[in-house]
């Protein structure tokens, strides 16, 4: 089976061959105690400097927290760190993993901006006392890579879509795939304004994405293709101004998104899908909201 890929040609193996992974039902939060706009490391973040509503970010990330709840899940809440205005995007620091004997491990992210790096201490202490397996980048090798920012778990299948090009290096998904031993899928992401995979590409169930298509070149389409049975499109506006494929499905059946994104949701509930909306406005002027403000926990 081969590992890394980035071309529909190269998929050599059985959907049937995958092997799921077990649903993670903890999810971790940071509280926006510190959340801000000081710097500009994403288009979306331009103009917004020292304009965040806190008590309004608050609001928004406890309606989130309480409705995680509501689904059975549990939350996890972490401080935020005071000179971390970002670390309430807590997709970002690492990415988690269990493996078939119930082995918790964890690679810890090499953030792109400098103004990040200082995250990623205080979240690997939360997979420290969780008993996850901790591992690290060379950094001498890999630059930078964001963690669920751009790795995301495709759970129902057991494999990763990993997308490159802004915040992660392409060279990074080998060593994914070697240390998880599962297949990584391998998208190229074009255009600023969707600089990480989870703003273009939502994996709403086994079968089911939600994507912005004019963020993949024609590989990365015929791939989303070839491995999603229904694929969902979300119109320009719905996905650069509202973040519509930064939605986030805990369960596969109900699906967290940013309030307006009357075409996808109207599309999600003809899939099926149970839609409830969420404001997450002081996170949008940051480039950021439902799914990156969350990490899914086993
Ligand atoms: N301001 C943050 C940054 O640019 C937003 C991160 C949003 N996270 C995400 N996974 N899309 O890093």
């Amino acid at each position: 089976m081969k590992k890394v890929i980035s071309k529909v040609s190269e998929l050599d193996f059985n959907l049937s061959d995958l092997k799921p992974m077990p649903a993670p039902r903890k999810v971790l939060l940071v509280k926006p105690t510190h959340f801000d706009v000081e710097y500009i490391i994403n288009p979306h973040m331009k103009g917004n400097i020292g304009d965040i509503d806190k008590m309004a970010a608050l609001d928004e990330w406890e309606h989130l927290k309480n409705a995680y709840e509501e689904l059975g899940l549990e939350t996890h809440v972490l401080d935020g760190v005071r000179g971390f205005p970002d670390m309430v995007f807590c997709a970002n620091q690492s990415l988690p993993f269990i493996d078939a004997n119930g082995n918790k491990k964890v690679l810890m992210s090499v953030m792109h901006a400098n103004e990040r790096k200082g995250e990623v201490p205080h979240i690997q202490k939360v997979y420290e006392e969780s008993s996850y397996e901790v591992f690290h980048l060379d950094e001498e090798k890999f630059d930078d890579f964001e963690g669920m920012g751009d790795a995301l778990w495709h759970y129902k299948r057991g494999l990763i879509w990993g997308g490159y090009g802004f915040r992660s290096s392409e060279e990074v998904y080998a060593l994914i795939s070697d240390i998880y031993d599962v297949p990584v899928i391998k998208l190229e992401l074009l255009n600023e304004s969707f600089y990480h995979l989870d703003t273009c590409l939502c994996i709403l169930d086994e079968k089911t994405a939600l994507i912005y298509p004019k963020a993949f070149n024609k590989d990365g389409l015929d791939l989303i293709h070839a491995l999603f049975e229904n694929v969902i499109e979300a119109s320009k506006y719905e996905a650069e101004e509202l973040f519509a494929c930064n939605a986030t499905s805990p369960d596969g059946k109900n699906v967290f998104i940013q309030q307006g994104c009357t075409d996808v949701n109207q599309n999600l509930r003809d899939h099926g899908f149970k839609v409830h909306e969420f404001s997450t406005s002081e996170y949008l002027k940051s480039g950021g909201s439902v799914f990156c403000m969350k990490m899914m926990l086993w």
